[in-house]
This record gives C-alpha cells, sequence and structure tokens, in this order.
C-alpha cells in the first residue's frame, strides 16, 4: 500500500528557526519521510500578512529551506518548496473563499488574536482568509494528514469543513486531512518567562534559542534561564517549569529520557546542568550551521533544489486543481 501523504508548512518570518520549531515540528517532519509521502513548504505567501520587508522576505525563504535541508529534509525523500512557486495555492484559495461563510471565517481564534495585536484597522483582509489559504495548500494535495500543534487545531478542523462542503455541493474532489498528533513532541518554553510557548513573535531574543545563533550567546541565554529558588533537578512542568524545560530540551537534543536525566542530576546544581545543556546545543547546532551555510554559499544549487521541489509539487496541485475548476464549472 502506499504511504499516507502529509503536507505541512513553516513560515520564513525570522532569521533563523528556533529550538520549539525545532523540536515541535521540524524534527518530526524529518522523521516523517520514513513513514510518509511527505510535502513540506515554506509558506512565504503567509508570511505577507502582516507586513513584511521584500529583501528580507527573499532571504528568510531561501535561510528557511537551507535550514530544513541542512536539519535533515532529502530532496530525494520529500517534496520541499516554497508555495508562492506554486500558482495553484492561491488559485484554489479563490475557491476555497467563496465556499467559507463570513462569520465562519470570523470565528478564527488566530485572527482575533493577531489582530487584536495590530489593532483591527490595521489588520489585513489577507490575514482574516489566511486560514483559507492554508485550506488550499493542504487539499491541493489530497494530503491524508497534518501534523498539528494546538494551535492551529481550529485552522485543520475548518480545512476538514471546506473539504467536506466542496464534495458535497460539487462532487468528491477532496481527500479530509486528519490531524496526526505526533507522540512526544516536545512543547518548548520560553527561558525567560518558562510558563509561556518559545515563540518567534511574543518571546525576547533573551527567551529563545535559534538554530542559527552564535552558540556563546545561546550559552549566555541558557545560564541566564529562569529558574526557580530550589535546588532540586526534577521534572515538574507545574511547579518548576524552568527547570523541566531545560529538562525537556536536553533530553530531547540528546536522546537520554528525562528520568535518567534527573537520576544523572542528583546532588548536582543548576549551574551543572545549565553548562552541560549549552554544551549539547552547541553540538547541536553546529552540524546544522555549517550545512546551512554550505547550501547557502550556493544559491544556484538551493535554487535548483526548489526549482524541482516546486515541480513536483506542481505536478499534484495542478492535477486537483483542474478537477476542482471542472467541478465548479470554469
Ligand atoms: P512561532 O510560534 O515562533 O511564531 P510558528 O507559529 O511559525 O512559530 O510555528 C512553526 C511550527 O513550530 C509549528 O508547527 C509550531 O507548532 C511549532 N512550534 C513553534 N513554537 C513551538 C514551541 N515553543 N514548542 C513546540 N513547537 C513549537
Ligand atoms: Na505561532
Amino acid at each position: 500500500a502506499s504511504r499516507p501523504r502529509v503536507l505541512s508548512g513553516i513560515q520564513p518570518t525570522a532569521d533563523s528557526f528556533h529550538l520549539g520549531n525545532y523540536l515541535g515540528a521540524v524534527r518530526n517532519w524529518v522523521a516523517m519521510q520514513e513513514t510518509h509521502d511527505t510535502f513540506y513548504c515554506v509558506v512565504d505567501l503567509h508570511a505577507i500578512t502582516m507586513g513584511h520587508d521584500p529583501a528580507l522576505l527573499r532571504q528568510r525563504t531561501r535561510v528557511a529551506a537551507a535550514q530544513l535541508l541542512a536539519a535533515g529534509l532529502d530532496p530525494e525523500r520529500c517534496t520541499l518548496f516554497v508555495q508562492s512557486h506554486v500558482p495553484e495555492h492561491p488559485q484554489l484559495g479563490w475557491i476555497m473563499g467563496c465556499i467559507t461563510g463570513f462569520g465562519e471565517a470570523s470565528r478564527m481564534t488566530q485572527f482575533k488574536d493577531k489582530s487584536a495585536k495590530q489593532g483591527v484597522d490595521r489588520a489585513s483582509v489577507g490575514l482574516f482568509t489566511y486560514p483559507i489559504l492554508q485550506a488550499a495548500d493542504i487539499l491541493l494535495y489530497q494530503a491524508d494528514a497534518v501534523p498539528v500543534g494546538e494551535d492551529q487545531r481550529q485552522h485543520l478542523e475548518l480545512t476538514r469543513d471546506l473539504a467536506q462542503r466542496f464534495n458535497r455541493q460539487f462532487g468528491k474532489t477532496f481527500t479530509v486531512p486528519e490531524a496526526y498528533i505526533v507522540r512526544d513532541t516536545a512543547k518548548i518554553t520560553d527561558l525567560q518567562e518558562p510558563t509561556a510557548k518559545m515563540s518567534k513573535s511574543a518571546s525576547t531574543p533573551a527567551g529563545i534559542i535559534e538554530l542559527l545563533d552564535d552558540p556563546a550567546r545561546s550559552a549566555k541565554k541558557i545560564r541566564s534561564a529562569v529558574t526557580d529558588t530550589g535546588r532540586e533537578i526534577l521534572f515538574d512542568p507545574a511547579e518548576k517549569p524552568g527547570i523541566s524545560n531545560l529538562l525537556t530540551i536536553y533530553s530531547a537534543l540528546s536522546g537520554r529520557s528525562v528520568a535518567e536525566l534527573v537520576e544523572a542530576y542528583v546532588g548536582k546544581g543548576y549551574g551543572d546542568l545549565k553548562k552541560d545543556l549549552a554544551e549539547v546545543v552547541l553540538e547541536f547546532v553546529r552540524p546544522i550551521q555549517e550545512r546551512t551555510r554550505v547550501y547557502l554559499d550556493d544559491p544556484s544549487q538551493l535554487d535548483k533544489l526548489l526549482a524541482v521541489g516546486a515541480e513536483k509539487a506542481r505536478a499534484v496541485a495542478a492535477v486537483t486543481l483542474q478537477t476542482a475548476y471542472d467541478r465548479v464549472g470554469f
């Protein structure tokens, strides 16, 4: 039997991915290459919904792709592409928008959150319709599964509703995707505010570890991570969120279980844990940084990889779009 197909995207809205992105998303993408038929895209169309700088966007899109390759995406085994290279995304997005209720779209809580930050009068219509484009991203590839975090659940529900609605109204066209809940997905929290998630938009620089950051700076951030006034190194996210977060990161990057780490640090202090974790992070980011640089130093090779990815993606997307066009009467 063929493998279930998966579609996932990541926004090129930062100069580097952070450990939360890696441990919560990218690491799973790499693993899913073994079990799924994988389509991964750098969603640059989504990255312009809140205002942007063109040169920076272009740079960040390339850096995002280079980091994904450096982290283990293999263009021989997955389809890695840039969303704007595949015009079928906004084309299907328009159709999806025409079967979405205005009230239905208005209930998306992420828009409410993000537009509240900007002021609703300054929020773009693109930010409002972004979950509809996201539905098109997924449906174009007939994805069976979509890895989702808590913050994306509502958007996946919308995608499922739209797929079912279209199929009912115009005839079976789209696979209705399921949420793919990844076991053991690490939730990484902010180093300075250990009850909040590590986030490129919400965290201060001191709260996030970036994959491409200078390791000395990352080590300093780890040393300065907020912990509690106790002394014991225990995994207890409610009472000891800071230490627990450091243990989670340590465990995920080293492959040692949290229990094993707790055992190993009996009688040792927070400083010891932080010092060792800084070393683990350094060992982890070094090869990723080196490989990222290799991709960025050879722009024509990176362009070629992304062009091949876009071609593979379009081969699937164009077929789905043609069917959808036929069904709606174009
Ligand atoms: P951010 O929250 O920093 O803006 P994104 O929303 O672009 O990051 O997230 C990209 C991917 O990384 C998503 O799949 C998201 O679930 C995952 N992710 C982001 N932050 C974390 C975190 N702190 N812990 C685990 N996963 C995360
Ligand atoms: Na987010």
